[in-house]
């Protein structure tokens, strides 16, 4: 019988596996239009954290007792559509389950390009990467010779960003992350400069590696981050609001940044986003990364969890840090 990943609970502070159930379900007859399909990989997210809150946001709450939902790549062993066939490859959004069964009109064909696994569609061409090109270019309006800050630079946007900018002509990229390991593999990609954050506090690494300021901020993960950003960024800066990983378990409200003044004197813009708003610039995305990719111009990195029953584990494991590029579940 196909499995699937239930919320049995809402945590409250970091996830536990306890919130989550493994259970078997049935395996309906398709009706016209569907397709079924048998995921290959599944995505777990940070904003998935967010979902498993019982409070309104640009996409509702995961429900109680329910499989959970998010991106994932399959091959489809049945279809009732006239556009899709037996062994076509697809990126759907109901992860969290070895078989989905779906209206076709839901699922996007995807053509995996040569020396790619399909998984690539769940990161460096998938919504990860498109957050790092809209963020950077389209919302931080990136320019050439900016001194580019990214946090939570080691993970799947922030890796991609921070080499997106190089390729557009940022003067010097910096990146932060919570490991000696991760710091050094951003070097090896290409960032000019790189800081384990857990090592000194924020300001003082970004005054090292930044000594005449930053232009662009693009923002991971709040909180001391961007209080130190916030102090460094050049007038007319500008900060891509992507994610606020630091306070996503926490239990109490968090302060905001307490300098967040400086956004006055300073003239800066920044600006929050949300992926799904631009789906538009995904061909745009895939054609450039993609050329990127086969000509050895950027780097990729996966960390890939095996198994349904690690699918809780992975996720839980991402918030803290356990990925290097893209957290991945191969089913
Ligand atoms: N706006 C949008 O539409 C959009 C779309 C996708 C993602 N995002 C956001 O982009 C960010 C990155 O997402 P991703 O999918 O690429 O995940 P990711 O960066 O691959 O994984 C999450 C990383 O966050 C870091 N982290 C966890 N707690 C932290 C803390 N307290 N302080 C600093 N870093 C911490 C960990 O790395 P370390 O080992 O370095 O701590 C972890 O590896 C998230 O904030 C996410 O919500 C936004």
């Amino acid at each position: 019988m196909p499995r699937q990943i239930i919320l049995v609970s809402r945590p409250t502070g970091s996830p536990t596996a306890e919130n989550f159930a493994l259970t078997e379900t049935d395996r309906p007859e398709l009706a016209e239009d569907q397709i079924r399909v048998r995921n290959l990989f599944m995505s777990v997210d940070p904003y998935m954290r967010n979902r498993m809150n019982d409070v309104k946001s640009y996409v509702p709450p995961f429900r109680l007792g329910e499989a959970l939902q998010g991106g994932a790549v399959g091959e489809v062993t049945e279809s009732r559509s006239a556009d899709f066939a037996a062994g076509d490859l697809v990126l759907h959004m109901l992860g969290w389950r070895d078989e989905a069964v779906l209206p076709a009109k839901h699922a996007q064909k995807i053509t995996v390009a040569a020396g790619l696994s399909p998984s690539a569609y769940l990161g460096v061409l998938g919504m990860t990467t498109l957050t790092a090109y809209v963020g950077l270019l389209d919302i931080a309006q990136l320019r050439q010779g900016d001194v580019v800050f990214v946090s939570g630079a080691a993970g799947a946007v922030g890796s991609v960003a921070g080499q997106i900018a190089k390729l557009k002509g940022a003067a010097r990229v910096i990146g932060s992350a919570g490991s000696d390991e991760k710091v050094a593999w951003l070097r090896e990609i290409g960032f000019d400069a790189a800081f384990n954050y857990r090592s000194a506090p924020v300001l003082e690494h970004l005054r090292d590696a930044a000594p005449d300021g930053i232009d662009v901020y693009f923002d991971n993960v709040g909180a001391d981050h961007l209080d130190a950003a916030l102090v460094m960024l050049n007038d007319h800066g500008r900060v891509a609001m992507s994610g606020a990983i630091a306070s996503y378990n926490a239990t109490e409200p968090q302060p905001g940044p307490t300098n967040i003044r400086l956004a006055i004197t300073k003239r800066l813009t920044l600006r929050g986003f949300i992926v799904s708003d631009h789906r538009d610039r995904t061909p745009a995305m895939i054609a450039e990364v993609g050329s990127w990719l086969s000509e050895g111009k950027i780097s990729h990195s996966e960390t890939v969890v095996d198994g349904l029953d690690n699918a809780p584990k992975a996720f839980i494991d991402l918030l803290h840090g356990a990925n290097t590029g893209k957290m991945l579940v191969r089913l």
